[in-house]
């Protein structure tokens, strides 16, 4: 059917599982026609939202749409777009943040209600109820089970050639869960394929997308050292016999700085091919695969470009060995993690000098994007980096402050953080030593007297504050524009 007879089979208020993961395999029509039918519908003044479970973020014709027609009742987990966040940040919908790896379980578990609709994209679709996924897994097999009915979006711009590319698991819940069998990135355990009943089938729309994901900027001069500094700091753990000769797993956050940290990786001679136990595989890890740096790739998602989407279509026999999509609660699955001993690379917003890290709010109060899979990978890492250029905002905002504004990774999961100025390890080191060591080894120099006088003016305490002046730089910033004019005078009380 159309993507309009389709969207008004979904009433008011209904929940709904989109399916994909940041923005791969995202429905794409369906979403688009639903925004415009609640457009419609709020016109001739009748109430219209639907609430939606996706996997991460979704694409422009998705989350953005809906966010524009006021059509979202309740989102989580992750998102992305300037026009749902500004939904968020106004209360238009009501969005809680999770990590990425809970959603599917907590909502089998029955901690939030079950999705009446699964709205999902695939390249093939059997009479039988056998369905191949197109470049993002997310929540698509628990929503599938639970929905009562399920929209289909048939991509032709994707292949079944894509079969085989998808590994579908999805663990027993307690008290009857085992031990999910993956040891290596590379282990499949599940179905390439997915089984739905047919019958719940109630919708199939023709369709040719290829990925809504833009391209990624070049390195520039700051993320370029940001990458060589975390590259020159995983060969010393090398050297010092911390990471074996044969390395370990890497998992690499999302955006530009996990880009530029992945071909910094790649451009030292000293570090052997990896392979990679993470969330989203973005174009960078394509290019690693082609060039040999990357030995295989284990995520949720090919969270590429168009063009990059297309290279990988157009080498499927080189790329069905050495890339595997799971669900998000696998690829994030904190056990997993923690067994394969994976090094975990993920951006902050902004961190203090006592190692705790915001990933989320801005000054403590605006969501940005959300948690996503940080904190997966954080929490149970054999070793988590986080990275962060140390200012923003020409300059204004530093990324490092007294206190956090708020807490995603507290400074019991943050190992290490690392900016273009250099690295600061955190292990084995109390509070105060953890200031000296961020003060000195990654705060931008201007920010450094500013930051070592609060440390010195506040009284000698484990984690040494001075309460009042503890967000002074956010207040300053809202106040004046400019962290850079903090007087810890004019905010001592
Ligand atoms: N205060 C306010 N704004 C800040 C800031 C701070 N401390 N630090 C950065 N910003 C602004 C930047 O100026 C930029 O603004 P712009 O979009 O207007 O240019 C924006 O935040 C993004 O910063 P950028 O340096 O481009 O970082 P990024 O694209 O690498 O994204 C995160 C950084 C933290 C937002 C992103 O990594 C994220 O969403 N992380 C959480 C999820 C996650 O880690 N997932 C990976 C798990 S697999």
């Amino acid at each position: 059917m159309t993507a309009e007879e389709a969207a008004r089979l979904v009433p008011n208020n209904a929940v709904c599982g989109i399916g994909g993961f940041p923005p791969a395999g995202a429905p794409k029509d369906v979403p688009t026609a639903i925004a415009k039918m609640a457009e419609q519908l709020h016109a001739e003044g009748k109430p219209y939202k639907i609430n939606m479970y996706t996997g991460a973020s979704t694409g422009e014709t998705c989350d953005s749409l809906l966010a524009k027609a006021h059509a979202i009742g309740f989102r989580t987990p992750y998102q992305n777009k300037k026009d749902l966040r500004a939904e968020i940040n106004s209360h238009g919908c009501d969005y809680f943040d999770m990590h990425l790896s809970e959603p599917a379980q907590d909502i089998r578990y029955g901690f939030m209600p079950k999705p009446e609709f699964a709205i999902i994209e695939a390249c093939y679709v059997s009479n039988q109820g056998e369905i191949i996924l197109t470049s993002g897994v997310g929540n698509v097999p628990t929503f599938c089970r639970l929905a009562d009915k399920i929209i289909i979006e048939l991509n032709s711009a994707f292949p079944q050639s894509m079969r085989g590319m998808h590994d579908i698991y999805i663990p027993l819940d307690p008290p009857e869960r085992k031990e999910i069998p993956i040891y290596k990135p590379s282990d499949r355990i599940g179905d390439p394929v997915l089984h739905v009943d047919p019958s719940k089938i109630i919708a199939v729309v023709r369709t040719n997308h290829p990925n809504e994901v833009g391209k990624f900027t070049p390195m520039d001069e700051v993320t370029e050292k940001i990458g060589a500094n975390v590259a020159n700091f995983l060969f010393d753990e090398m050297k010092a016999g911390r990471i074996p000769a044969t390395f370990l797993p890497l998992q690499s956050g999302v955006g530009n700085v996990a880009n530029a940290v992945m071909r910094s990786l790649a451009n030292n001679e000293h570090i052997p091919p990896f392979e990679m136990f993470t969330e989203v595989i973005q174009d960078s890890v394509i290019d690693l695969i082609k060039e040999g740096h990357v030995k295989f790739a284990s995520g949720c998602s090919l969270t590429c470009s168009a063009e990059k989407m297309q290279e990988i279509i157009d080498n499927m026999g080189l790329f069905h060995d050495k890339l595997v999509l799971r669900p998000a609660e696998i690829s994030n699955n904190p056990g997993l993690i923690r067994r394969m001993g994976i090094i975990a690379i993920n951006t902050a917003l902004e961190a203090d000098i006592y190692g705790n890290v915001n990933s989320t709010h801005v000054c403590g109060t605006k969501m940005m994007n959300g948690i996503g899979g940080s904190g997966d990978f954080t929490r149970n890492a054999y070793l988590s980096i986080f990275t962060t250029q140390s200012t923003a905002k020409d300059g204004k905002i530093s990324a490092f402050v007294p206190m956090v504004s708020h807490v995603d990774h507290s400074e019991h999961s943050v190992k290490v953080i690392v900016t273009e100025h250099g690295v600061a390890d955190l292990r084995g080191k109390s509070p105060i030593q953890r200031a000296q060591e961020i003060i000195n080894n990654c705060v931008d120099p201007v920010y450094r007297p500013m930051l070592q006088e609060y440390v010195n003016m506040s009284k000698v305490a484990q984690t040494p504050h001075t309460l009042s002046c503890a967000l002074a730089m956010h207040e300053e910033f809202l106040k004046s524009g400019d962290m850079r004019n903090t007087k810890w005078e004019n905010y001592l009380r």
